[in-house]
């Protein structure tokens, strides 16, 4: 989008980017092109496609693996503050921003004329207080993201608001929880699609038990959380709420989904938040070790587990007999299953012994560099 004609700043299709965590944008474009968006690509840092207002609320509501969603409003060039001012006055502001609401504006300068990161945010707040009337405030819901790239400033809205890896119904969480959007995202790089069962058996507080049983069931993970997207002026409440409805297709899932933890309180809290999530019914929670941990009866399907890590809980070395003993155990009792382990040391991963692919997805996560190891049914 470089035109600087408002049908093509604000018309009816538009860039949105749909951010998710680098080193998952291919996973996320097969869940955007499953979900059905128009020109979906990924590029570093997210998936980008074309659509309208409706489109960024869909996005934000079906989409698992997002971690924001921002729709890209205006494009034009920049090549020094005195344009970017006069620019920036023409957006057509109040087509997507409320006069009443406050905004915030965020921006960032690379490789460009203008180079002033501050300066720029603040000709950009000035054209929204001056032309629209909208207050700045430093804690508003509401914000624009400036970015001046190659002398081209795009100016997007944050649809999100805070992150969707909040999903409004997880509350208590565990020793490093796993965000919902990655636990999502390295489900589907199984091959998961809600079509058998699944065990953690290190649930903690039950992330990939919750989300595995919410795709089953047919769940939108934004069924209870409010967006930033309900506060501008491009917002239709009636439009919203029918989409918002249209979730949960009924589907009565033929497995359960099974999480275990040496931990009673991990097992409370995973149940809990079962509960909220409103998948109490098809999980199964259980206290015990590994080694005791037995396939459930039925068709075999995926087991999958972030096992404590090295660096962040405890030291490396006991770590080594515990990873031996899942391993150990899944191979002799898991026979016909696939398992994917998550972990940030690739010897960890091969103390369980078990015949993993070529490295998955390698992801950031909570300062440590984790990586998804994966195997094919195990004979
Ligand atoms: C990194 S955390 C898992 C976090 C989880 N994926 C979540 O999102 O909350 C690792 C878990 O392994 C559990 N654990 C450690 N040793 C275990 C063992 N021998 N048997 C079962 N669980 C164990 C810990 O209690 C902890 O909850």
């Amino acid at each position: 989008m470089t035109s600087d004609t408002a049908a093509d700043r604000t018309g009816t299709d538009f860039e949105i980017f749909i951010v998710t965590a680098p080193g998952l944008e291919s996973v996320l474009c097969e869940e955007v092109k499953a979900r059905g968006f128009r020109d979906a690509t990924a590029i570093k840092g997210g998936v980008t496609v074309r659509g309208g207002w409706p489109e960024v609320w869909r996005a934000n509501l079906e989409l698992r693996g997002a971690t924001r969603v921002l729709a890209r409003v205006a494009s034009f060039r920049a090549l020094h503050l005195a344009q970017l001012d006069k620019r920036a006055r023409r957006v057509p502001w109040a087509e997507f921003l409320r006069p009443d609401v406050p905004v915030r504006v965020e921006a960032s300068c690379k490789g460009s004329r203008i180079y002033h990161a501050g300066a720029t945010a603040q000709r950009i707040e000035r054209a929204i207080t001056e032309e629209l009337g909208a207050p700045i405030s430093a804690e508003a819901g509401v914000s624009i993201k400036a970015r001046i790239d190659d002398d081209l400033c795009t100016i997007s809205v944050d649809a999100s608001g805070e992150s969707l890896h909040k999903r409004g119904h997880k509350e208590e969480i565990h020793k490093a929880p796993l965000r919902e959007t990655l636990a999502a995202l390295f489900l589907r790089h199984c091959g998961f699609d809600g079509t058998e069962p699944v065990v953690d058996p290190m649930c903690g507080s039950g992330t990939f038990v919750i989300e595995a049983a919410e795709i089953a069931a047919g769940l939108y993970p934004g069924r209870t959380r409010h967006f930033a997207f309900e506060q501008l002026a491009s917002f239709n409440e009636a439009a919203w709420q029918a989409m918002r409805a249209s979730g949960g297709n009924g589907a009565k899932p033929a497995f359960r989904f099974y999480g275990s933890d040496r931990d009673g309180g991990a097992i409370a809290m995973s149940r809990n938040n079962a509960e909220r999530a409103g998948v109490a019914g098809l999980t199964d929670f259980q206290k015990h070790a590994v080694s005791d941990l037995m396939p459930p009866e039925g068709p075999p399907g995926l087991v999958i587990v972030n096992p404590p890590y090295g660096a962040r809980i405890g030291e490396k070395k006991p770590l080594f007999a515990l990873y031996g003993a899942l391993g150990q155990t899944l191979l002799t009792r898991f026979s016909g299953w696939r398992v994917g382990l998550l972990t940030n040391e690739a010897s960890l991963a091969q103390a369980t012994g078990l015949p993993f692919q070529p490295s998955g997805p390698s992801v950031s996560h909570g300062g440590l560099r984790v990586t998804l190891h994966s195997t094919a049914a195990l004979p």
